[in-house]
C-alpha cells in the first residue's frame, strides 16, 4: 500500500508553517509516542533545520505506549543536536505544564516582554496538538477530535507576558516513503478513513502485534496465536466476535468488521501499552529497505 496524500489544504499549511517558523523561536514537534519516527513529518524537520530552530520533541500519548520503547526513543532523540525530547500525556492534568520550562532551556535568551519566548506547535494530524494547546492555556481554544485534520487554522495565544504559543494545522507530507509507516499512521488514525482500507490496516496491525506483543493479542481476544499470521489473526478475531457478512455473500467471515474491532481497541489503548516501532526495529526496517533497493 503506497500512500500518497496531499490535499490542497496541506500545501497551504506547509506555506503557513514556513512563515510561522520564521516568527518563532522554538518548535514543539508533537509526535505519537507509539510510532515516533513514522509520525514525524520529514518536512517539519527540513523546515526547522533550514531556519535553525531548536526543537522540543514531544512523544505524546505516552500513556498508550510501551514505556521501555518510549525510553529508547527519548535516548535516541536526546542524542540529536538542538533537540530535547520528553514523553508526555497531555490528557493527564499537569503533564503539559512541563513544556514551557523545557522550551525555555532551548532558547534561554528569549526571556522578557520585549523578547518573549515564542513557541510553535507543529506535527501531523491527530497527535494531540490541540489537546496540548488547550492544556497549556487551561481553556478550550482549539477543537479536539479523533478525525484527522480537525485543527485547520493557525491559532496564537499569550501563555504569560513573556511567552507566546502558536498552534499550526496538522501537516502531512506528499509521499510516505515506507509502506510500514503508512500502515502505522493509518492504524493510529493519523491518516483519514477515506485514504486507506481498514481490513488491510487491521491485518498489518495484527501481524505486527503477533511479532511484538502476541500475549496482549491472545489475552484481549482469547485466541490461540501460535502459528498465526496477520490474516489468520483477524479471522480468529472475526470468529470469536461473531463477525459474519450479510447480503449477497452472507455467512462469510467479515474481516473488515473484525479489523475495525482490532483498530478501535488499539486506538483506545484497550490491548495494553503498545509501541509500533523502536529505534532498533526502525533501523532494521531501513536496512532491509536499503538492501532491497540495492543501494
Ligand atoms: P491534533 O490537534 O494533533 O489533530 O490532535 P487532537 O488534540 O485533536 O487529539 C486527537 C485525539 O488524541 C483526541 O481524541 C485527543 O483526546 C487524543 N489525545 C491527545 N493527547 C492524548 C494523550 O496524551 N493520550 C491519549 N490517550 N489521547 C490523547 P478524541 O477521541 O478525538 O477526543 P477525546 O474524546 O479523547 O477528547
Amino acid at each position: 500500500m503506497t500512500i500518497q496524500w496531499f490535499p490542497g489544504h496541506m500545501t497551504a499549511a506547509r506555506k503557513e508553517a514556513a512563515k510561522a517558523l520564521a516568527l518563532n523561536d522554538v518548535v514543539i514537534e508533537v509526535c505519537d509516542a507509539r510510532l515516533p519516527e513514522a509520525s514525524s513529518n520529514p518536512m517539519i524537520r527540513e523546515l526547522r533545520l533550514h531556519r535553525q530552530r531548536p526543537c522540543l520533541k514531544l512523544l505524546n500519548k505516552a500513556d498508550l505506549a510501551d514505556p521501555a520503547a518510549t525510553q529508547a526513543w527519548l535516548d535516541f532523540y536526546n542524542r540529536q543536536p538542538n533537540v530535547k525530547a520528553a514523553a508526555i500525556s497531555c490528557k493527564k492534568p499537569g503533564d503539559a505544564a512541563r513544556v514551557p520550562a523545557l522550551c525555555k532551556t532551548l532558547a534561554p535568551h528569549r526571556n522578557d516582554t520585549f523578547k518573549p519566548l515564542r513557541m510553535l506547535i507543529m506535527g501531523i494530524p491527530n497527535v494531540g496538538k490541540s489537546t496540548l494547546m488547550n492544556a497549556l492555556l487551561k481553556r478550550r481554544v482549539a477543537a479536539v477530535g479523533d478525525e484527522p485534520a480537525v485543527t485547520k487554522m493557525q491559532m496564537s495565544a499569550d501563555l504569560s507576558p513573556t511567552m507566546t504559543l502558536t498552534d499550526t494545522p496538522g501537516l502531512m507530507w506528499p509521499k510516505i516513503a515506507h509502506d510500514s509507516d503508512g500502515f502505522m499512521l493509518a492504524a493510529s488514525h493519523a491518516i483519514g478513513r477515506n485514504a486507506v482500507i481498514d481490513s488491510e490496516v487491521g491485518i498489518f496491525l495484527a501481524g505486527l502485534l503477533l511479532q511484538r506483543y502476541p500475549a496482549l493479542l491472545a489475552a484481549r481476544y482469547k485466541i490461540e496465536v501460535d502459528g498465526l499470521d496477520g490474516v489468520a489473526a483477524v479471522e480468529a478475531i472475526a470468529k470469536k466476535r461473531g463477525c459474519i457478512t450479510k447480503g449477497r455473500h452472507a455467512g462469510e467471515l467479515d474481516l473488515e468488521k473484525a479489523a475495525m474491532i482490532l483498530l478501535t481497541d488499539y486506538r483506545g489503548g484497550k490491548l495494553g501499552r503498545i509501541s509500533l516501532e523502536t529505534p532498533d526495529s526502525r533501523a532494521a526496517m531501513l536496512a532491509t529497505e536499503k538492501s532491497k533497493s540495492g543501494d
